[in-house]
């Protein structure tokens, strides 16, 4: 006869919630970018603008906002947008933060949180470089929400060290 014990793994999301004005002033820019590159996204058919600006460690920005397309599945988040465009222009420089913004035309209670799809990719960003990437989330006139690291909002994650054998 067998026995099965159940045990139950629990990880917790640490998310702190702050007022604009209780961010220092870089973090201040930086969604004040993300609200800025926000509005020129290209989302004709979700109507759903996400702006996603990052900070390099020499203190450079790069921006993204979602790329949609009639082929729905070809468009792009914002945070890949960005991210892609640090990764494949400034390979070297590690990512030090990065604040998403969205402006729907509906009312925004939260912040949005990014998709799974985003947190993978920002994640191995973040593992790459060995230093955490701090995530600013903010919607409509709501307040800012803050992960101190990427890994923190994708528990579980993919990573799969036997791919980088051979
Ligand atoms: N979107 C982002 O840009 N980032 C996310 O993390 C979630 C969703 C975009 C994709 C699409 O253009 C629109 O928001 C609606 O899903």
């Amino acid at each position: 006869m067998y026995f099965y014990q159940m045990k139950k793994h629990q990880i917790s999301c640490e998310l702190h919630e702050h007022s604009a004005s209780e961010l220092n002033g870089e973090q201040q820019d930086l969604l004040e970018e993300a609200h800025t590159v926000c509005e020129g996204a290209y989302a004709p058919y979700s109507k759903f603008k996400v702006g996603a600006t990052l900070t390099l460690e020499n203190k450079q920005k790069v921006s993204g906002s979602n790329q949609e397309n009639v082929a729905y599945p070809s468009g792009l988040c914002a945070e890949r947008v960005a991210i892609f465009h640090a990764g494949a222009n400034f390979p070297n420089k590690k990512i030090e933060r990065m604040a998403i913004v969205a402006h729907a035309n509906f009312d925004l209670s939260k912040p949005v949180m990014p998709c799974g799809a985003c947190r993978q990719a920002i994640m191995e960003y973040e593992q790459r470089q060995g230093s955490p990437i701090e995530i600013l989330l903010q919607g409509n006139e709501v307040n800012i929400f803050v992960s101190k690291r990427v890994a923190n909002l994708l528990p579980y994650a993919f990573q799969c060290d036997e791919l980088k054998k051979g």
